[in-house]
Order: structure tokens, then C-alpha cells, then sequence
């Protein structure tokens, strides 16, 4: 895309008037969902959703005003892909290559049900240049009402094990993060990363949050949801393929030191992220695959 034009093979998956693949943030190639009922967005760079909105309601995903739309640069916002390994590693990408590799598009579809599907590969050449196992790594998005995304990693060795950390590391648009309260986690185990990474238990039904939040419940398997009495609106996540939670805001002096993050925006978003991460990693047999499925709704209250 450096001359501004849209390659003709990204064109084939396009449905007329539904589907169309156009030029987003930083010439970057980007897929426009348009359903009766919703739209959507999503950059070939990482697989990523930048966007969902329901009609007749405020955008359901946080974007910064200040994120990098550039090849091999993390999106800040939506949905990062977050594979094969959580956080920090040294010497390599935090969060993994998936979500600065560019993903191949493999198809579109539409249903009877009104909805769109959109599918994704991860190339098979970004893990052979980042040192890591081969796997066949798959992302589909479910666009309608609600927002549906599959994550399925397969192990195609016949004799080694595959091991890796996975995450739809979701971003929600808020009202205020002052006027938020987060469900469904209460009695379970966390890692408290902003407090030395102390285990700790939730005692809270309903959480608020007022200060630098950063936190991995373990053995996380249900449903979330987000109340959120500025907007109205109460959003759900629902899950299946994950034992993990998580939960970040950065606050006031972490937003500070972020660039492509501005300094008041931690108002406007709060993380709930789905995936399998520290002692909740996945380990497959050789030949065996798993599927981690998010599903986002919401509804005003
Ligand atoms: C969260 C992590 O999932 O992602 C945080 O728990 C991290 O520790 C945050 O700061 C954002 O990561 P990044 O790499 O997108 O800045």
C-alpha cells in the first residue's frame, strides 16, 4: 500500500456494500464491516478490531487518540492479539509478534442470520523469524449485534508439544472509569501485578476502579460484564477456551509515560482481556488444537 493503492487480492474478499477493504490510519490496509444492525473495523496489521458499534449506540471499544498505525507497531486500542507469550520477554516484542505481524486475510462470509464473518492467518513465516515453534494460528470475527472472535491455535508437530500464552486483550469505551463497576470475578484468585505480583483473592462483587489496576485472575473460566452508569450501558463478555482474566487501567502516571497514549484517556477505557496466561498457559499434544471464543454484548440500562 506505499503508493496509497489497495492491493487487487485483498479486493476478492470484499461482499459489495457490506464488506470493503480501504485504506486506514498510516496507509495501512483496514476491512469495513457494515451489518443491519452494526458496524465494524479491522486492520490486517495484528488481525485487529479497531472497531465495533451497534446502531444507536456509543462505540463498544476504546481507541487512543495517540496510537501508531505503523508495519511492525502495536495498535493501541481494540482488540490486540496478544500470542505466543503475555508481557514482557526479553529481548522480544512485549505481548508477542502476533499483533505486530501483518495477518493474511482468508475469506469473508455472510449469514443467514444477517451477520458477517471475517477470517485471518497468521503467516506461518512470522514464528520461523521470531525464533518460535511453528503453529497454525487462526482469527475469525463474527460481526452482528454483538461481536464474536475465535482465536484457534493448532500444534501441527507430530512428535513436540506446543507451549504458549493467548489474550484478546479487549479495550471498552467507557463514560468514566470514576462511574464503572466490574462483575463476575468475586472469590477468585489474582496475581496483583501493581503489588509486586502478590496473590492475592477478590473480595469485591463489584469492582471500581480508582488507581493504577493490573491484574490476572486465574482460573477465570465465566462471564464478566462491565456496568458502566455513565453511558447507560451494561457490556458482557462472555468466554469459553479461557481460564484467564484480565483486568488493567493504567492510571494517572503509567498514561504519562505511554506515547501513543494520552494523558487522560485511562478516564475513557478499561481492560477486560480473555485468554490463558502465566499458570493458566496452554500446553498442546502434538496434532492438538484449542479455541479461545469471546463474545461482547451489551445493552443500556
Ligand atoms: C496488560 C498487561 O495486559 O497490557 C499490562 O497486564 C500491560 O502489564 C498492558 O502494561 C499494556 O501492554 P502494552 O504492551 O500494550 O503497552
Amino acid at each position: 500500500m506505499k503508493d496509497g493503492t489497495i492491493p487487487e487480492q485483498l479486493r476478492k474478499h470484499e461482499i459489495p456494500e457490506r464488506v470493503a477493504v480501504v485504506k486506514g490510519s498510516g496507509d495501512l490496509p483496514k476491512i469495513r464491516v457494515e451489518t443491519d444492525l452494526s458496524t465494524a473495523e479491522i486492520y490486517l496489521l495484528g488481525a485487529h478490531v479497531t472497531g465495533f458499534q451497534k446502531k444507536g449506540e456509543p462505540p463498544l471499544l476504546f481507541m487512543s487518540e495517540s496510537s501508531q498505525f505503523a508495519p511492525g507497531k502495536a495498535i493501541r486500542g481494540g482488540v490486540p492479539i496478544v500470542f505466543p507469550w503475555f508481557g514482557p520477554r526479553e529481548g522480544r516484542a512485549q505481548h508477542g509478534f502476533a499483533r505486530v505481524t501483518e495477518w493474511e486475510w482468508e475469506g469473508s462470509s455472510a449469514s443467514s442470520d444477517g451477520s458477517f464473518t471475517l477470517r485471518f492467518r497468521l503467516p506461518d513465516n512470522a514464528a520461523r523469524a521470531d525464533g518460535s515453534p511453528p503453529a497454525n494460528v487462526t482469527f475469525a470475527a463474527t460481526v452482528s449485534d454483538q461481536l464474536t472472535m475465535e482465536l484457534a491455535i493448532a500444534n501441527p508437530s507430530g512428535t513436540e508439544s506446543l507451549s504458549f500464552e493467548n489474550c484478546l486483550h479487549t479495550y471498552f469505551a467507557i463514560g468514566d472509569i470514576a462511574e464503572v463497576e466490574i462483575t463476575g470475578l468475586k472469590g477468585t484468585a489474582f496475581i496483583d501485578k501493581v503489588d509486586n505480583f502478590t496473590r492475592k483473592v477478590e473480595s469485591a462483587g463489584a469492582i471500581r476502579i480508582n488507581s493504577e489496576t493490573d491484574r490476572v485472575y486465574l482460573d477465570s473460566t465465566g462471564a464478566v460484564e462491565i456496568h458502566d452508569s455513565r453511558r447507560r450501558r451494561k457490556i458482557r463478555v462472555e468466554k469459553s477456551g479461557s481460564a484467564s482474566t484480565v483486568i488493567w487501567n493504567p492510571w494517572v502516571a503509567k498514561a504519562k509515560q505511554m506515547a501513543d497514549f494520552g494523558d487522560d484517556e485511562f478516564k475513557q477505557m478499561v481492560c477486560v482481556e480473555c485468554g490463558n496466561v502465566a499458570q493458566n498457559k496452554i500446553t498442546l499434544s502434538p496434532g492438538k488444537s484449542t479455541s479461545l471464543k469471546v463474545v461482547l454484548s451489551s445493552q443500556p440500562v
